[in-house]
């Protein structure tokens, strides 16, 4: 038994570690002792989980994942238990990443967690079988940007990925094109639409943009990622495809740093 796993052998020793590393988003199970009880959404993700489990593979073995926004860690710890090779959390919020690395302690997970936001993914220079990228989305000014960084530098294979949604859940089968003077098509409710976020959204000013359904799918395909599935009503499980790259210059929006521009 490590030293560590020695410090953090008494169920106490849990109770109190989760105390002072609190308060918690994800309600974890540490020996049973849970870290956020009292949440305002029920046991999440849990609950929210227990709806899209089964469209993950249930044997990662030998796979790479990197959980974008990993929180403290509740994916990137169900993905480990897959038998994923290699997992990366990255989080901004260094809080998070501490519940995160004491979750893995305790469970002996071998995930690394770092600090680095969606914007620096390209630094990693390395792409992931399976990204997730699950509930980050409306907390970002640039949202399609983070997409795009994604398709073009992290992702390889599986794109998981949520996104809160507001508005109509109709959708509208947009045309190739529209005249300028057609207008009529952007008050359909179904017609895709972000909403933004001027002040706060459920008490919380790092909500900036929140899409309706069409808004989300049509930036999915339109950052180079295929629906394959929609298990739950705000998640999606993509595949990641090529992009047509422009005849006068490469796609990418935010090439890796130190990269030749
Ligand atoms: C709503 S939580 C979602 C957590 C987890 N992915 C889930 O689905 O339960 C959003 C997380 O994204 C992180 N985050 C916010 N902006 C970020 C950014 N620019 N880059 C990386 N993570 C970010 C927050 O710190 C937070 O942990």
């Amino acid at each position: 038994m490590s030293l560590q796993q020695q410090s953090i052998s008494s169920d106490e020793i849990i109770q109190e570690r989760i105390q002072k590393l609190g308060p918690w988003f994800h309600n974890l199970r540490l020996r049973g002792v849970q870290t956020a009880p009292e949440h305002f959404l029920g046991d999440y993700p849990q609950i929210k989980f227990a709806n899209f489990r089964d469209a993950i593979p249930g044997d990662l073995t030998g796979k790479t994942v990197l959980d974008i926004g990993c929180n403290a860690g509740f994916y990137s710890l169900e993905m480990k238990r897959r038998g994923a090779e290699r997992v990366l959390g990255i989080d901004t919020d260094e809080r998070y990443l501490r519940q995160a690395r004491f979750a893995a302690e305790v469970e002996d997970a071998e995930v690394e967690f770092l600090q680095m936001p969606v914007w620096d993914i390209a630094s990693l220079g390395e792409k992931f079988d399976l990204v997730i990228f699950m509930g980050v989305l409306y907390h970002l000014r640039h949202p399609l940007l983070a997409l795009d960084l994604i398709h073009e530098h992290v992702a390889r294979d599986m794109f998981l990925f949520q996104s809160m949604q507001r508005g109509s859940r109709e959708i509208v089968e947009a045309e190739e094109d529209y005249d300028f003077n057609v207008k009529a098509p952007f008050d359909e409710p179904g017609y895709p639409k972000m909403h933004f976020v001027e002040h706060r959204y459920s008490h919380d000013q790092t909500n900036w943009w929140i899409p309706n359904r069409a808004c989300v799918e049509a930036m999915l395909r339109s950052s180079g990622f295929t629906i394959e599935s929609q298990p739950e009503d705000e998640v999606y499980m993509c595949r990641w495809k090529p992009v047509a790259v422009p005849a006068d210059g490469p796609h990418c929006v935010y090439p890796p740093k130190g990269a030749a521009q």
